[in-house]
């Protein structure tokens, strides 16, 4: 649940960090190397919604082929990437996001909502962390995020299926409390939540005004860093026509 001192100590760092310079992009382009500081205590999630789509796309076809196959069971090709990506219904699931300071999607997870009548406050949980970012708690994160949301819709068992080589996503599951069962190279894991309460609530409210403010911080952040740039291409073009012009 949210600690506010942990809130408000994580909304001053994540100011502070915003307008400070762009490191170089790691390998993938697409964060920095890992912070070796562990952990970070508030991660700004976001939910996401149909405008999303091409940055879902982005993220989930820049994932390796085995994280492909981890993430949805089989090697997604391009293709089948595109029809998962377009069949998203965010009316009747909910994907949430983390973003980083280029406004890049660098984590996603999926909260899918039984259609089984005879299920019907049960949920599915499924997650991809971009490779340049793992380790930093945002798997966890993203958890811990879609089990508090899923709670206050009255889900009651949330489920996430992983293969058994999945040490991180198992990981996730069983510090969670989740009944783990293993069938070969498949394993279920069943999480049974508590009904949603006061505190849930609270916790959801919070994050997602975090995630809001945090969101239009880097929107600015970035406007101004483009900006920045812009007046540093003029000067070095007029210092070049300058330097053209002189004898
Ligand atoms: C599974 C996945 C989402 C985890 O994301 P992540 O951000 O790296 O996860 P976290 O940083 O929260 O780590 C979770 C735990 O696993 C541990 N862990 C992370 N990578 C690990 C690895 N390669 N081997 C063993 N443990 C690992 C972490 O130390 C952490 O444990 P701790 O809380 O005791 O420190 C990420 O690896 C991924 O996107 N994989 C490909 C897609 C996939 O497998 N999806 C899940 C199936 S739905």
């Amino acid at each position: 649940m949210v600690d506010p001192a942990a809130l408000l100590k994580a909304s001053v760092e994540a100011g502070k960090d915003l307008f400070r310079p762009m490191p170089p992009a790691g390998a993938d382009g697409a964060a920095p190397p890992p912070r070796t500081d562990k952990p970070i205590v508030m991660v700004p999630i976001r939910a996401l919604g149909p405008r999303h789509r091409e940055r879902v796309a982005i993220h989930l076809l820049a994932l390796e082929p085995h994280d492909r196959y981890l993430r949805f069971g089989y090697a997604a090709n391009e293709e089948q990437i595109h029809r998962y990506v377009d069949g998203l219904n965010f009316d009747c699931d909910d994907i949430f996001g983390i973003f980083n300071r280029r406004l890049e999607l660098v984590a996603m997870a999926h909260l899918a909502f039984s259609v089984d009548p005879k299920c019907q406050s049960c949920a599915e949980f499924g997650v991809s962390v971009a490779s340049g970012v793992r380790g930093r708690g945002y798997g966890t994160r993203l958890f811990e995020r879609a089990v508090v949301h899923a709670r206050n819709e009255g889900v009651n068992l949330l489920f996430i299926h992983a293969l058994s080589e999945n040490t991180p996503m198992l990981k996730i599951a069983r510090q969670a409390g989740a009944l783990v069962e293993r069938d070969g190279s498949e394993t279920e894991a069943y999480l049974r939540l508590p009904p949603a309460d006061l505190d849930s609530r609270m916790t959801e409210l919070v994050e997602s005004r975090f995630a809001e403010v945090d969101y239009s911080l880097k929107v600015q952040a970035k406007q101004f860093r483009d900006f920045l740039a812009t007046i540093r291409e003029i000067r070095a073009g007029v210092r070049d026509a300058r330097d053209r012009a002189s004898p």
